[in-house]
């Protein structure tokens, strides 16, 4: 049977289609929707980012790509040999620019965010008080529309937060695109999940 790898559908495809060429390794063209594709001995499946991980520790997939800031969030349990050196970015609290206030003192902080968890545990560490506000996406607009004092995103030009007059106030965590393993897999296929891991060690920055 094929070696199942989990991809994410969106930021990190770009640079794992790059390092899987760069190995020596297939992978699916861009033509068509299909989400689940077979290609020269392995299975690929195109996911959500924050899925990635739940199909590798469910064992469907035996190794999947994933933002460090999506294992965090996710708690997953799966193996992490290997930072594969691309989809660098920071989890930051944000809060509109020159809005002045400290957010350290605020009473009741509420915070929008698709990192709830992550979020949650930060300010809990800060021993600030906070509701968290889950949001799917576009959260930098919920500072200026009222529905939150701040957000927690992630950053990676910086752009979205310049365009939508936001500033960055603390870092949360670091992020870069880790090869994950299933606990099982790792074991029971040593020598695939070996082959792949050293091929993407070899092409990795
Ligand atoms: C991510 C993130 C920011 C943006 C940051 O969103 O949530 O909105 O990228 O990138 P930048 O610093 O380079 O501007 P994504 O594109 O994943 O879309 P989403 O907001 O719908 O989740």
């Amino acid at each position: 049977m094929s070696l199942t790898v989990a991809l994410s559908k969106g930021k990190l495809l770009a640079g794992s289609e790059a390092l899987f060429r760069k190995a020596g390794l297939p992978f699916p063209g861009k033509e068509g929707r299909r989400l689940v594709v077979a290609l020269d001995g392995l299975r690929f499946l195109f996911v959500k980012d924050m899925d990635v991980p739940t199909y590798v520790e469910h064992g469907v997939a035996d190794v999947g790509v994933a933002g460090r800031d999506v294992l965090l969030e996710s708690d997953c349990d799966v193996y992490q040999p290997l930072d594969l050196g691309f989809g660098r970015c920071r989890l930051v609290v944000a809060r509109q620019k020159g809005s002045g206030a400290d957010l350290s003192r605020a009473s009741t902080l509420r915070v929008a965010t698709k990192y709830p968890r992550v979020t949650a545990a930060h300010f809990l560490e800060q021993g600030v008080s906070v509701e968290v506000v889950k949001l799917a996406g576009s959260v930098e607009i919920a500072p200026g529309l009222g529905l939150a004092d701040c957000i927690v995103d992630v950053v990676e030009t910086g752009r979205t937060l310049e365009e939508n007059g936001l500033e960055a106030v603390a870092e949360v965590a670091s992020s870069s695109a880790r090869l994950i393993v299933n606990r099982a897999s790792y074991h029971a296929r040593r020598g695939e999940v070996s082959g792949l891991l050293e091929a993407l060690r070899k092409a990795a920055p």
